[in-house]
């Protein structure tokens, strides 16, 4: 097995943005990965970060399943429900999977993605090109908000602010050690998810099929289905597109790629692939054991915890080079594998290459540098607080705090 990654800027940055979000587990991740894949933890699991165990994990549905005690989905139950998707396994599963097999098509996603990215992306390369600064991670979370708005059937003329507010709520509900709400989180949560499920429901109720939720409507989803679904969509695709949009920037800008005319010679989509394989937003997801199963050389046993951790598996493919196929057992890896495999990965394609390309042109014509850049701390998805980007020609004063 590769040794883990790290000697990098690229690399040392990632490291720094994960320890500074989960200072004490990341440290005790580390040092329990460093040299074997799988390695029991007693009072934590099985941790997985190889990522051809982790593959086994996520694809061997009669061995591992999401939900059940301490996973991830049992946490999002009382606020969610039952039925959506990360908390579900077997037949009921795969059925709601097939019946929202169109939800997010090309047409789909390119519907949104013009909607919600056009005019920010527009406004952020016309600043950048009239000299001034650009925080990456709040045009990021600006377009992550507003495709999440569109699918859920938000009114445009609500201000993405309340969106992101909700986000920021829910995320500050959750840590590693969150296992379940009780009745009082369950309830905050979902008072914070309201504004998704409100517009949602009416959607719904309009079932016009020019909508992702009137849509479903027409096809026999039932209201509490798509009020539950818009919740999932809005959990899941908020947080990580606005997580990696900048992490990208980051890793373009350690490499020497955001100089012109370096950023000419890069194809966005393998900007955004090997970006994606440098920044796994989704650190890590959960299993449970239901049978006994070798995984890496070690015996599992039945209910014990699986930590799969994407984040590390996929570091062990060395630093940042764009146009390097991640294939076999990395493949998309950051976006999981098998059964639960990421159900917006077309949408969140779509979004960070919109970004991108637009970082990318602007660089290309005139060169871009970060000026500053800031590691969130304490939060559940590793982020920047803060990454600004300027021309280059433009006369500015570097602050970044110094890579880990
Ligand atoms: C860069 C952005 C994203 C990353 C890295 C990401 C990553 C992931 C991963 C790793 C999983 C599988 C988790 C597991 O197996 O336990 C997943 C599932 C999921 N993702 Fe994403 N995701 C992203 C964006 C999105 C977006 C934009 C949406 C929706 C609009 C979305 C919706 C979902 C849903 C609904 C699931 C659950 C699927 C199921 O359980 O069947 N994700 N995502």
């Amino acid at each position: 097995m590769r040794a883990l990654a790290g000697t990098d800027p690229g690399s040392r940055w990632e490291a720094r943005l994960v320890r500074s979000a989960h200072p004490v587990v990341a440290r005790v991740v580390d040092a329990a990965v460093a040299r074997r894949g799988v390695v029991r933890v007693p009072g934590v699991g099985v941790l997985v970060a190889d990522p051809r165990s982790a593959r086994q994990v996520l694809t061997d549905t009669d061995a591992f399943a999401k939900n059940g005690p301490g996973s991830s989905g049992a946490l999002w139950t009382p606020v969610l429900g039952d039925r959506v998707l990360l908390n579900m396994e077997g037949e009921d599963h795969r059925s709601l999977r097939r019946s929202l097999a169109d939800l997010f098509s090309p047409r789909v996603v390119r519907e949104v993605c013009d909607a919600a990215a056009g005019p920010v992306v527009s406004d952020a390369a016309a600043r950048l090109r009239r000299g001034e600064e650009v925080d990456v991670v709040r045009l990021a979370r600006e377009v992550s908000a507003a495709a999440i708005g569109v699918v859920v059937g938000l009114d445009p003329a609500t201000p993405p602010a309340a969106l992101l507010e909700a986000s920021d709520a829910i995320e500050s509900m959750v840590t590693w050690r969150t296992r379940t709400f009780d009745d009082a989180a369950a309830h905050r949560a979902r008072a914070a998810l309201a504004v998704v499920q409100d517009a949602a429901g009416s959607a719904h109720a309009a079932a016009s099929s020019d909508t992702v939720m009137g849509r479903l409507a027409r096809q026999g989803a039932s209201l509490d289905d798509a009020r539950s679904l818009a919740a999932a969509l809005f959990l899941t695709g908020t947080g990580t597109v606005s997580s990696a949009l900048p992490r990208i920037a980051g890793q373009l800008a350690d490499a020497g790629l955001l100089e012109a005319p370096a950023a000419t010679g890069c194809d966005v989509d393998d900007v955004v692939a090997e970006g994606l394989r440098m920044t796994t937003p989704s650190l890590a997801t959960l299993r449970r054991c239901v049978r006994p199963t070798d995984v890496g050389g070690v015996r599992l046993r039945s209910d014990e915890r699986v930590v799969v951790l994407l984040w590390w598996a996929t570091r062990r493919d060395g630093g940042f080079e764009p146009g390097r196929p991640a294939t076999g057992d990395l493949r998309h890896l950051w976006f999981g594998a098998g059964s639960h495999f990421c159900l917006g990965a077309p949408l969140a394609l779509a979004e960070l290459r919109a970004m991108t390309g637009m970082l990318l042109d602007v660089a290309g014509e005139q060169g871009l540098v970060v000026t500053s850049r800031r590691a969130a701390r304490r939060v559940l998805v590793p982020r920047y607080a803060e990454l600004t980007v300027s021309g280059a020609g433009v006369p500015h004063v570097r602050r970044e705090g110094r890579a880990a």
